[in-house]
């Protein structure tokens, strides 16, 4: 039996602890935000964190997770409201949108770590996250922008009180 927190919430696997993490999100507590790309840790589309940490769900078993925080994307605010999610938003960031769950997810780890990160250190940190339709510009200006933002609550940066946004877009099913 393995215990998992996810998204808050304490959860309970009792299959192989071998199976990607990403098997057990998606299909287990059918969470399908968080997407399969490359399964070879090449993509970055399946980036979760990890307490707190980006991690690729595709190389990571669940035994790996036991009694970890997970976080995924439609953890990140009940409302599509964290200040990362809100730039995406206004810049208008994804185009198919695929790839797009684990680049937010990066930023945030990124934003975490690194409030107010330079153009550098915003391509140091999504080097690992790839876009075939080639988003990287509109990436790189929605963390800024992300980063100017006020968080009002601590995890993740926050999610922002002040705006009325509905749900960011966090990729295809
Ligand atoms: S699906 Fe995990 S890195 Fe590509
Ligand atoms: S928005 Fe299409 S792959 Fe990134």
């Amino acid at each position: 039996m393995i215990k998992l927190k996810v998204n808050g919430k304490n959860q309970q696997f009792d299959g192989d602890p071998e199976m990607p993490l990403l098997w057990y999100l998606r299909d287990e507590a059918d969470l399908k935000g968080t997407k399969f790309g490359c399964g070879m840790g090449l993509c970055g589309a399946c980036t979760i964190h990890v307490n707190g940490q980006p991690t690729r769900a595709c190389l990571t078993p669940v035994s790996a997770a036991a009694n970890k925080s997970i976080t995924t994307i439609e953890g990140l605010s009940p409302d599509g409201t964290h200040p990362v999610q809100v730039a995406w938003q206004e810049l208008d960031v994804p185009q198919c949108g695929y790839c797009q769950a684990g680049q937010i997810m990066s930023a945030c780890a990124l934003l975490a770590k690194t409030p107010k990160p330079t153009d550098a250190q915003i391509d140091a940190a999504m080097n690992g996250n790839l876009c075939r339709c080639g988003t990287y510009l509109r990436i790189r200006a929605a963390i800024h922008q992300a980063a100017e933002a006020k968080p009002a609550k601590a995890e993740n940066g926050g999610a922002r009180t002040n705006s009325s946004s509905p749900n960011g877009r966090k990729g295809t099913k």
